[in-house]
C-alpha cells in the first residue's frame, strides 16, 4: 500500500484535487492569449495548476514555457531564467538538436547547452554576447517576442514568482521594458504569485507599467466538499479507509491549503492502520507542526518585535478586528502602532482579510504553532 499523498511538486498525472473549472478556464485564456495574473496565498496550487494548463495544451501543440523568478538576483538571471524556459519548451516540442535549429536564428541572445546523460538530458542556457546587463535583458525580451510574432506557433509563458523582480534596483526598468515588448504579442502569458500585496501593486498600481496589462485572477481555497470527496477516493484507492469526518476535519483544519491538506493526509495515512481515527488525525496533524516548526521559527526570526506581537495576538483570538478596543486591550500595542505593523505583515502576506472582513494569519498552521509554547 503506498502512500497516495505527497507534499513534492505533483506530476500533470498525478491525482488533482478539484480545479476543473479552473483547468477550462484557463485553457481558454491561453487559446485566447490572454495576459493572466493568477494569486493566492503559498502552497494554494497555482504552479500545479498552470502546469497542468500547459500539460493540455503541449497536446494540442502549443510551446509552453514556465521562468521561475523566485531566485533571480541579478537582471542578467532573469534573462537567463526567460530565455532557459523558451528553450526547454522548444526542446520538448522538437529537440533542438534537430528540427528546432531553425529558432536559433531569431533566437541569439542566448545559446543553448543541451547535456545529454544516460538519465535524458539538462538544457541549461549562456550569454552569447558581452552586452551588460539592462540590455542583455532587453535583447531577450524583445527576441522572445519577435519569436511569438514571426511564428506560426501558439505560445503560452508562465512567470512564476513574478513579483520577485521587486527585489531588484532595476525593477521598474525591467517592468517597462517586459510591458512594452509583451503587450500585444499574440501568446498567453501567466504572472504567478504569492506575495499578493507586492503582486498586485505591479499590476494595479497607475504609476507602475503592468497598470492593467493582466487580468486579476484569485485562486480561491480548495472547496472543502471537494477535499473530503478527494481525500475519501485517495483512501480508499489505496487500500485503507478514512471516515467522512475525519476528512471534513482535514479539509477545515488545511482551510483550502493544498499543500496541508496534502501533508496531513499523508501523515495520517502511514499513521492509520486499516481505518483512520480521531487520535491518528491529532497525531498526524502533530508531525505536520512539528516538521514545519523550523520554517515557522525562521519567519518569525526575521519579525520585528510589534510585527510578531500583532501576529500572535491574530492566532491566539478569533475576533480579528484590530480596531477594537479588545483586541487593541489583548495586543498591549498602541493603535497607531498596530496599523503599521499590520501593514508590514500584508505585504508579507502573513496576514490576510477574510470574506468578513476580519484579519487572520494567512497560514493555518503557523497559526497554530503561534498559539502553542509561549514564543
Ligand atoms: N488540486 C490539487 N490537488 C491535490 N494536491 C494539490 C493540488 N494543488 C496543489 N497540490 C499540492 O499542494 C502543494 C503546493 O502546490 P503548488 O506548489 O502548486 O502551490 P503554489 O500555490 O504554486 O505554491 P507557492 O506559492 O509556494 O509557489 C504541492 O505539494 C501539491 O502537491
Ligand atoms: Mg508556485
Amino acid at each position: 500500500m503506498s502512500n497516495p499523498f505527497t507534499i513534492e511538486r505533483l506530476s500533470t498525472q498525478a491525482a488533482f484535487c478539484d480545479r476543473q473549472d479552473e483547468l477550462t478556464t484557463f485553457e481558454r485564456y491561453a487559446e485566447d492569449n490572454l495576459k493572466v495574473v493568477l494569486f493566492s496565498p503559498r502552497r494554494f496550487g497555482k504552479t500545479s495548476l498552470l502546469l497542468r494548463v500547459q500539460d493540455r495544451l503541449m497536446k494540442k501543440g502549443f510551446v509552453c514555457a514556465y521562468a521561475d523568478f523566485s531566485t533571480v538576483t541579478t537582471v542578467r538571471g532573469v534573462a537567463e531564467e526567460i530565455m532557459q524556459g523558451l528553450f526547454s519548451a522548444l526542446h520538448r516540442k522538437e529537440s533542438l538538436l534537430e528540427k528546432g535549429t531553425r529558432y536559433l536564428r531569431v533566437l541569439t541572445t542566448f545559446k543553448p547547452i543541451v547535456k545529454i546523460s544516460e538519465t535524458g538530458y539538462k538544457l541549461t542556457v549562456a550569454p552569447d554576447t558581452n552586452l551588460d546587463d539592462i540590455t542583455l535583458f532587453r535583447q531577450t525580451v524583445k527576441e522572445l517576442a519577435a519569436f511569438v510574432t514571426n511564428h506560426d506557433v501558439r505560445c503560452c509563458f508562465i512567470m512564476d514568482e513574478f513579483q520577485e523582480l521587486t527585489r531588484l534596483r532595476e525593477t521598474a526598468e525591467l517592468e517597462g521594458i517586459l510591458r512594452s515588448n509583451i503587450q500585444g504579442v499574440p501568446a498567453s502569458f501567466f504572472f504567478l504569485g504569492s506575495r499578493r500585496s507586492v503582486l498586485l501593486a505591479m499590476f494595479n498600481d497607475k504609476k507602475r507599467p503592468f497598470f492593467k496589462l493582466a487580468r486579476n485572477e484569485e485562486l480561491a481555497p480548495l472547496p472543502e466538499d471537494d477535499v473530503v470527496v478527494f481525500l475519501q477516493e485517495q483512501f480508499t484507492q489505496a487500500g485503507k479507509t478514512i471516515p467522512e469526518d475525519i476528512a471534513r476535519r482535514i479539509a477545515m483544519h488545511s482551510r483550502g491549503h493544498a499543500y496541508y491538506m496534502q501533508y496531513v493526509a499523508q501523515e495520517l495515512f502511514y499513521m492509520a492502520d486499516t481505518e483512520a481515527t480521531l487520535k491518528d488525525l491529532e497525531r498526524a496533524e502533530e508531525a505536520v507542526l512539528a516538521k514545519e516548526q523550523y520554517g515557522f521559527a525562521g519567519i518569525i526570526q526575521g519579525l520585528p518585535l510589534q510585527q510578531l506581537r500583532l501576529l500572535k495576538t491574530l492566532a491566539q483570538q478569533k475576533e480579528g478586528k484590530l480596531t477594537s478596543a479588545r483586541f487593541i486591550g489583548r495586543s498591549e500595542m498602541a493603535a497607531s502602532t498596530i496599523v503599521d505593523a499590520q501593514h508590514k505583515l500584508l505585504e508579507q502576506d502573513l496576514i490576510e482579510k477574510d470574506a468578513s472582513g476580519a484579519y487572520r494569519v494567512v497560514d493555518p498552521f503557523l497559526a497554530r504553532w503561534l498559539t502553542g509554547v509561549d514564543r
